[in-house]
């Protein structure tokens, strides 16, 4: 079902390639966008898009600006995260350096701009361009929030959750609201999809939390434990400061709060916290609270209950997922 607006992403974008100079510019660029990658993005905007209107490649423009925007994040946050791998390959700081990761990032920002302008949606242009920038602001306030929580030790739960619903959510909400504004859905319906996206986007960083400490690194790509390594105070850490008894809790306190020496022994620690308070599974249950939350706003749209069930099974899936 997915597979034919993959396969018409795909096929945009390799029509569409980073092939301008100097290329010590653009080979980084076509690198990381064709390292693969899920294309979430991209497939729901099409998704989206086509619930108001049937031609949905005349949302592939908007698609392919989303999915430029998202990998240009990735590149500048595998710096800030100090990451070596991604989709299973050298992240582009690693590869070339960080001079390279920095501007080779900020061009591909631009070209989203672009190719969103590309978009045909005359009348809506304006709207679309705020909710761009609006998404694209709230990243970076999320991006600073999440490096911020790194330092500190008092960080509560709900302000994990309102950091991940910027740094991530509203980038997958927002190219739901982009694609039904640009289809010329009402703002009753481009309401019930953004937060439909909002919920999922929740759901699917605190996916990303778990894979991150429990997922096969072959299938991730990513280093497994990145986050424990560099302190990230991910829900998985939270939820586990808030159930732990005295001893542990300041034991976890001071592993997540010192520079990591013997990053195995540091991860294995942690882990082993973790799993004596049965952390993975209270991530799952609340992962499920904003998947059932999100299919709510699904079934609120004013369309035909057969268009919904793509997009339904697509939420499933990725909440599943194990990359
Ligand atoms: C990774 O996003 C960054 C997050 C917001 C969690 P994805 O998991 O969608 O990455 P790709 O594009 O499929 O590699
Ligand atoms: C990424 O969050 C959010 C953005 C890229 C804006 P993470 O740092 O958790 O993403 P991964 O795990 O590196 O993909
Ligand atoms: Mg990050
Ligand atoms: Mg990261
Ligand atoms: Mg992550």
């Amino acid at each position: 079902m997915v597979e034919s607006y993959y396969q018409a992403f795909e096929a945009y974008r390799q029509q569409h390639p980073f092939d301008g100079q100097p290329s010590a510019l653009y080979n980084p660029v076509n690198y990381i966008m064709e390292l693969g990658g899920k294309r979430l993005r991209p497939i729901l905007a099409l998704m989206g898009y086509e619930l108001f209107n049937p031609n949905y490649e005349a949302a592939l423009p908007l698609a392919y600006a989303i999915e430029i925007f998202h990998n240009f994040s990735l590149v500048h946050d595998d710096i800030m995260d100090a990451a070596p791998l991604r989709r299973g390959k050298e992240t582009v700081h690693t590869k070339w350096n960080l001079n390279t990761a920095i501007l080779s990032g900020d061009v591909m920002l631009i070209y989203a701009y672009d190719y969103l302008l590309l978009l045909d949606a005359p009348d809506r242009m304006t709207d679309i361009l705020k909710v761009f920038n609006r998404l694209a602001r709230e990243v970076c306030e999320g991006q600073q929030m999440d490096m911020d929580f790194e330092t500190r030790s008092d960080v509560s739960i709900p302000e994990y959750l309102h950091m991940i619903e910027l740094k991530t959510s509203v980038l997958i909400a927002g190219a739901l609201e982009m694609a039904g504004l640009a289809a010329g859905a009402s703002a009753e319906d481009v309401r019930h999809l953004y937060e439909f996206g909002r919920n999922i986007g929740l759901a699917f960083q605190l996916q990303d939390d778990i894979l991150d400490t429990y997922g096969e690194a072959a299938a991730v790509g990513k280093q497994i434990g990145g986050d424990i390594v560099q302190n990230k105070k991910t829900y998985l850490i939270l939820k586990a400061q808030e159930l732990a008894s005295d001893p542990d809790r300041s034991t976890l306190a001071t592993l997540m709060s010192t520079p990591t020496i013997d990053p195995k022994s540091k991860i294995n620690a942690v882990k082993a916290l973790l799993d004596k308070m049965n952390i993975r599974q209270q991530a799952q249950d609340t992962k499920t609270q904003y998947q059932n939350d999100a299919f709510a706003h699904l079934s609120a749209l004013s369309i035909p209950a057969a268009n919904r069930i793509a997009l339904e099974s697509l939420a499933h899936a990725l909440l599943d997922r194990i990359s």
